[in-house]
């Protein structure tokens, strides 16, 4: 058992339905505190796996006054962040389409002469089991440093039967050995592969009777989740595969309307999806169908940052305002989102979306804990499991503002120590 004492705690509480509307003024900042469930001066109190109890400290427990136990002093703690959308284990890199792109190419005309996705689906299928987890560690270890203790991963650059399961075997192989937990997501229908164009219903029935019951079979993947937009997956395939993955367990999730409105969010919302993500092209009809659905709404900002499409901005307030529970993700990947940096999508939420530092926050722990269906991460609860993250920073609204760097001086996984500074040190 260890104690950790914070400058600030942020708790995350559930229901905040009531502090959804948006307030002018010196009330804004209020509001946040509350968002955030902030205490001020607070105890953590970490018992094995899980947090036992939490607190401002001078109400901390007896026990812990008398016993000699450990201490940890940082600045600001909250949930271990949550990035709840990548497509982390690819191979290889697309530079080549990002130099083309910033000459006039538009992403979805590369996908569809046949590159793209693609071209990374090449790699994938060239590359071994081995060296797909030796690069994956690679990247895990570079989220946890940042604050990172679960990290969802989509399969979708295999494509046939057995490079789909190699990719999500490669994550279920990393999971011992990297401290964060990685959630695993099958996205067989992510593109048509070259040899089924112009047999799309092929590949549909490839996805529904052959690689979502192998997927279940083997227990690789809690999520299923399908493309759907120009380019891709229309939305009756998309529901057809996910009615699938529903039937063999899997929670639905889908790549919704990213470049077109293409109707996904709305087939999201009449499937009860637990997240629709993206959301550039989705229309206000859907918007209210969502939120009445409970559909969370996962918005990765750096996408348009990276494809230079800034006027398409998801309609992250109106989301908000409807009452849908927002995530933000990096959508990590080679061809349309190159970073894992999640500091950097804080930042671009406040100042693409006009989030506040404290929505914004609430939405890489909370929002993205609601986008997984869990419950036992993204607050600091008692009986939450104990997954912390340790800040140095002046206060929380600075972590948005301060964007491209670290500020994390410890990362706590179950409990355990993940990541750590020579700042911090555990004292009597
Ligand atoms: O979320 N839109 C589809 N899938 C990814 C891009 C994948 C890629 O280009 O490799 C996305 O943006
Ligand atoms: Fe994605």
């Amino acid at each position: 058992m260890f104690v950790i004492r914070a400058k600030q705690a942020l708790t995350m509480p559930k229901d905040c339905d009531q502090l959804r509307t948006y307030e002018a003024d010196g009330a804004l900042q209020r509001r946040d505190d509350r968002l955030v469930g902030l205490i001020e001066d607070a105890a953590v109190v970490i018992d094995d796996e899980t947090i036992d109890w939490i607190g401002p400290w001078e109400d901390r427990p007896r026990s812990l006054r008398s016993r000699d136990v450990q201490v940890l002093t940082s600045d600001v703690v909250m949930p271990g962040w949550i990035d709840c959308h990548t497509h982390a284990v690819f191979a290889g890199e697309r530079s080549d389409e990002f130099m083309w792109r910033n000459a006039g190419k538009e992403y979805v005309e590369i996908l569809e002469a046949g590159g793209g996705i693609l071209n990374t689906v090449d790699a994938v299928r060239q590359a071994s089991t081995e060296s797909l987890e030796q690069t994956l560690i690679g990247r895990c270890l570079e989220s946890i440093r940042q604050g990172v203790t679960t990290l969802e991963v989509k399969s979708g650059y295999g494509l046939t039967t057995s490079d789909e399961l190699k990719s999500l075997k490669a994550v279920a192989g990393v999971q011992p050995e990297v401290p964060c937990e990685l959630v695993p997501c099958f996205l067989g229908a992510h593109a048509v592969p070259r040899n089924f164009r112009g047999r799309r219903q092929d590949y549909v029935d490839l996805v529904c009777q052959e690689m979502i019951p192998e997927v279940a079979k083997q227990g690789l993947a809690d999520y299923c989740d399908v493309f759907c937009d120009r380019g891709a997956f229309d939305a009756e395939e998309a529901r057809r595969i996910l009615e699938v993955g529903r039937e063999h367990g899997m929670i639905a999730r889908v790549h919704a309307d990213e470049i077109t409105d293409a109707k996904a969010a709305m087939m999201a919302a009449e499937i009860g999806a637990a997240s629709a993500d993206h959301l550039e092209h989705t229309g206000d009809d859907a918007i209210e169908a969502m939120a009445d659905a409970g559909v969370v709404a996962v918005l990765m900002p750096a996408v348009n940052l990276f494809l230079g499409t800034l006027d398409d901005l998801a309609p992250a307030r109106k989301l908000l305002d409807a009452g849908c529970e927002v995530a933000l993700a990096t959508d990590f990947n080679p061809g349309s989102a190159m970073t894992q940096d999640l500091g950097t999508i804080l930042m671009l939420g406040c100042t693409l979306y006009g989030l506040t530092p404290g929505e914004a926050l609430r939405s890489i722990t909370a929002g993205a804990a609601a986008a997984l269906r869990r419950d036992d991460i993204g607050g600091l609860r008692a009986g939450t499991r104990a997954d912390v993250a340790c800040f140095a920073v002046p206060h929380y609204r600075y972590l948005p503002y301060h964007f491209g760097t670290s500020h994390a001086e410890a990362v706590i996984y179950r409990g355990d120590f993940a990541y750590w500074t020579d700042e911090v040190a555990l004292e009597e």
